[in-house]
């Protein structure tokens, strides 16, 4: 069977520049799919690509049967798209905003049900009491939880967000993550971009970019269990260290030494950002 999302030696050079050299990459449906990578790797030309923005310059796409870029104006209707910086009107307010883009998005007439839904996705974003002011008096971190409203309020199927939760603080991260994970359950595929741990962590799988190419796509556990952990046992008699690779396989064969006369465990791991850094720096 075809996955959801489908990208074959997917290519983009702006000039000289080779912003992707040769992407592969699969995402099933219902799955929050993680891109993380340095500056410059490539990731928002990816996300732009796949959201019908950006032509590609060789290569194939297709998502939800759609081939692209010839059969985008089936996915536009259905995708939901937050670009890493918010490209939102100054001079209007944050309804005036929303009512905009669903004319040009979705040539939709304001009727009471669109009311009540830019009511309903201001309020989840926490804009509501802030609905009449122009966007030009919004802090930084309001018009990031605007330009995702925009992409939402529609309900689309699948969602690209490119970095969504930069300079969102994190109680209202926190509400976002419910929010995809219901998204989500509801069936909507999410692919999302991030430099976050805690966005990463949230993932289902994570793609690893760097010079416009995915080097490795996998779990968060399993990317966790690539660290090194330290295991420190002290007894009466002196104190053992141990390192050890692939904690979830190796450690349970030390688990007989830690027995009656251990006074004290300690056990560190490297961070997934650790990992990260070193795949990334391997990866050359
Ligand atoms: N419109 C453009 N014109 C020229 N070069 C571009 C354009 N867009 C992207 N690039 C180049 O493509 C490469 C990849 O950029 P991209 O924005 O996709 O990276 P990124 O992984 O999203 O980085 P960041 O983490 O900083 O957002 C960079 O070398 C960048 O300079
Ligand atoms: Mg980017």
């Amino acid at each position: 069977m075809s996955s959801f999302v489908e990208v074959k030696g997917l290519r983009k050079s702006f000039g000289r520049i080779f912003a992707l050299n040769g992407v592969n990459l699969e995402v099933q449906e219902g799955e929050i799919f993680g891109i993380l990578g340095p500056n410059g790797a490539g990731k928002t030309t990816l996300v732009r690509i796949l959201s019908t923005l950006l032509k590609p310059s060789a290569g194939e796409v297709s998502i939800a049967g759609f081939r692209l870029p010839s059969q985008d104006y089936g996915l536009k209707k259905m995708m939901g798209y937050m670009p890493q910086s918010p490209s939102l009107y100054e001079d209007l307010s944050a309804r005036k905003n929303l009512e905009f883009f669903l004319n040009l998005q979705f040539h939709n007439g304001l009727g009471g049900s669109t009311q009540n839904k830019i009511d309903h996705i201001l309020e989840f974003v926490e804009l509501k009491d802030r609905k009449d002011d122009l966007i030009s008096t919004f802090s930084s971190g309001m018009k990031q939880r605007l330009s995702l409203a925009c992409a939402l309020i529609h309900k689309p199927k699948i969602l690209f967000l490119d970095e969504p939760t930069a300079g969102v603080d994190p109680r209202l991260k926190r509400a976002f993550w419910d929010y995809f994970k219901k998204l989500k359950q509801e069936g909507t595929t999410i692919i999302i971009t991030t430099h976050q741990l805690t966005d990463a962590e949230n993932c289902d799988r994570l793609a690893l970019m760097k010079k416009g190419k995915v080097f490795l796509v996998d779990t968060p556990s399993h990317l966790k269990n690539l660290g090194t952990s330290r295991i420190r046992i002290t007894r009466k008699s002196g104190v053992k260290e141990l390192e050890i690779s692939n904690f979830s396989e190796e450690f349970p064969k030390h688990l007989k030494e830690i027995n009656g006369d251990v006074l004290r465990l300690d056990i560190t791991s490297d961070t997934l950002e650790d990992i990260f850094l070193r795949l990334t720096q391997d990866a050359d």
